[in-house]
């Protein structure tokens, strides 16, 4: 099956200066399967190319397929309940809920997505431990460092078990060690046969877990090659 496909994906923002086209014709793909990273210079283009493929950022032109759904061509409502049942976005700025402790943030997905409370919030905990957050389970997102907040984040993200993962610099704020934690899991939740993950980054020590690498510049894909962990799987 399909993950993400995109075609002459082109997107303009409207700025004070006057219109600003970001995006100059994408053609871009994540299998299903498979983890791939999008890296690039800062401003290339990144972030709003993954917001688009979430239907987070509307009125790009081109073509943008969610496993086989035509994301630009869903209203309003379907997209949201399309978004909540298929897509888990770990945002560059964490975005967590300040009155929520670690793991209540963690959880919401889940309820939105149906679970009780309770079993939300066991599953919520069982991720954070895989990430070694279990002392700080019950904290708010104030009294977390940096690294902890979006340790916090990738586990909500990971939490329903989306099909498409979004991450956007999962690993900026995270030590070596924590980097791979987090990188472990997400693959080990992630990528499987029906889902598909795209990591943006630009964090050289976490290549090693791309099946493929995509490079971006100045708005659009300018190359795609195949990563260390394809070559290591293939293997096997
Ligand atoms: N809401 C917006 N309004 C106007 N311009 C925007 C908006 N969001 C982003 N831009 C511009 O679009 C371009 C691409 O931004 P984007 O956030 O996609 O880059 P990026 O590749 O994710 O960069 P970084 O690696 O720094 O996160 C930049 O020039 C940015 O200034
Ligand atoms: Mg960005």
């Amino acid at each position: 099956m399909n993950g993400v496909m995109c075609r002459s994906v082109e997107h303009v923002f409207k700025t004070s200066a006057g219109p600003l086209k970001v995006l100059k014709g994408v053609d871009f793909d994540a299998e299903a399967g498979r983890l791939t990273m999008l890296v690039g210079p800062s401003g290339c283009g990144k972030t709003t190319l993954i917001s688009i493929i979430a239907g987070l950022l509307r009125g790009a032109s081109g073509t943008v397929r969610v496993f086989d759904e035509d994301v630009a061509a869903l209203p309003a409502g379907r997209l949201v309940a399309f978004r909540r049942r298929n897509v888990g976005f770990v945002f560059q700025q964490y975005n967590l809920l300040a009155g929520l402790t670690a793991a209540e943030n963690a959880a919401v997905p889940l309820v939105g997505a149906g679970a009780p409370w309770p079993a939300a919030l066991d599953r919520a905990r069982a991720l954070l431990d895989r990430i070694e957050m279990t002392p700080h389970a019950d904290k708010l997102p104030r009294q977390l460092s940096g690294g902890q907040q979006q340790r916090v984040a990738i586990a909500r993200a990971l939490a329903h078990e989306p099909r498409l993962l979004l991450c956007d610099e999962p690993t900026a704020a995270l030590d070596g060690k924590s980097g791979r934690a987090v990188m472990a899991l997400l693959r080990s939740l992630a990528v499987r046969p029906g889902r598909a993950a795209i990591v943006v980054t630009h964090d050289p020590r976490v290549y090693a877990f791309a099946d493929r690498v995509a490079h971006m510049e100045d708005g659009k894909l300018v190359k795609v090659e195949a990563g260390q962990a394809c070559a290591a799987s293939d293997q096997t």
